[in-house]
């Protein structure tokens, strides 16, 4: 039970409704945590000028403290409380993609708690392109800290039941607004160091990045203490385990007793009956469909109890590398 809204622990409300996002918005600023949607996936976001309030979120999801959480801002006033300094490729990066799924390292301002950035001297910033987020950012009247409104480890969520599904029982109230535009998180990159640096490929892809700052540096997987948990190598996972097929259009040859679930971006063949679950996540090969399905697609699958998933791969080009990054951490184990 919150103590200030009397509601049950992980009470869904439509976003549709303004007196829910004031009521999140005072949640959130009297130290509570509240799930919302974002153009990529849900969040559970606090307070992030509140020490306690981040100790709840990497308590309900289980999250390591060496993993900074992500600081969302409405609009470039509030950058000033969460950055310390921008670099022209910062400001140049912003204009061309915020609001927008871009996350940007940036020097961080003292005020912002250490327990936010895992103790770095950079803060990760977006502001997120959907109203919802936005709203409820000016309600609270502060930044909001959120990672994704995940346990740590599994897929994403995309839609407020998944939230309710994996941190029902500690978040103070979820926002419902369907289903999240995108799909996969935000890319990531840093302007801290030297160079411009990826470190997580997402919807802004490395093609529209290029254009405004040149070519950019990617950061290999690492597997612990890493600049940035996404890149841990598995993460994102579903607990049956994943195989990815060699190439589209390609099946793997089933053993009599197993019960295996297929996931394409093709049309089906006859054949495909053979398997015990068949998911299409786009029949034409849109990359954004595809991105859009993924993550509620794998936990259906995830649900039903299968010896194994097999995922047709996708063309590693645009948004194809942040579908086929997730994918591989999946199946990595
Ligand atoms: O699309 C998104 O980015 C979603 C929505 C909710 O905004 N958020 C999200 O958050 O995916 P999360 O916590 O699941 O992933 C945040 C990533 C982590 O890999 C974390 O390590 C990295 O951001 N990160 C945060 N602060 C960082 C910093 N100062 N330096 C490097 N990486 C950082
Ligand atoms: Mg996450």
């Amino acid at each position: 039970m919150d103590a200030e809204t009397n509601l049950p622990k992980g009470t869904v409300l439509s976003a549709s409704d303004a007196a829910a996002i004031r009521l999140a918005g005072r949640i959130i600023k009297t130290g509570g945590l509240v799930a919302f949607p974002t153009e990529t996936v849900y969040g559970l976001g606090c307070d992030a000028m509140n020490a306690d309030a981040a100790a709840k979120v990497f308590e309900a999801k289980q999250r390591p403290q060496f993993d900074p959480l992500i600081v969302h801002i409405a609009d470039l006033k509030q950058l000033k409380m969460v950055v310390g300094s921008l670099p022209a490729l910062g400001q140049q990066l912003m204009e061309a993609f915020w609001p927008g799924p871009l996350t940007l390292v940036l020097p961080k301002q003292p005020a912002i708690p250490d327990l936010i950035t895992a103790g770095l001297s950079t803060v990760a910033v977006r502001m997120p392109n959907h109203s919802v987020a936005q709203t409820l950012i000016r309600e609270a009247g502060t930044p909001i800290a959120a990672p994704s409104a995940n346990p740590f480890g599994y897929v994403s969520p995309t839609t407020a039941q998944h939230v309710a599904d994996g941190l029902g029982n500690t978040v103070d109230l979820i926002l419902d607004d369907g289903p999240c535009p995108v799909g996969v998180e935000s890319t990531i990159v840093s302007l801290a160091g030297p160079q411009p640096e990826l470190l997580r490929p997402g919807s802004i892809t490395i093609e529209q990045l290029s254009t405004v700052i040149g070519a950019i540096h990617q950061t290999a997987t690492v597997n612990h203490k890493p600049i940035a948990p996404g890149q841990l190598s598995r993460h994102y996972a579903t607990r049956t385990p994943l195989t990815i097929l060699a190439s589209a259009g390609i099946r793997p040859i089933l053993k009599d007793d197993e019960r295996v679930g297929l996931l394409i971006h093709s049309q089906a063949s006859d054949t495909d009956n053979r398997f015990a679950a068949v998911e299409v996540l786009s029949a034409t090969g849109d990359l954004r469909e595809i991105a859009r399905h993924l993550f509620a697609t794998l936990r259906r699958m995830d649900s039903l109890g299968l010896d194994r998933i097999y995922a047709e791969p996708c063309q590693e080009e645009g948004l194809g590398v942040a579908i086929m990054d997730r994918l591989r951490r999946c199946a990595a184990r």
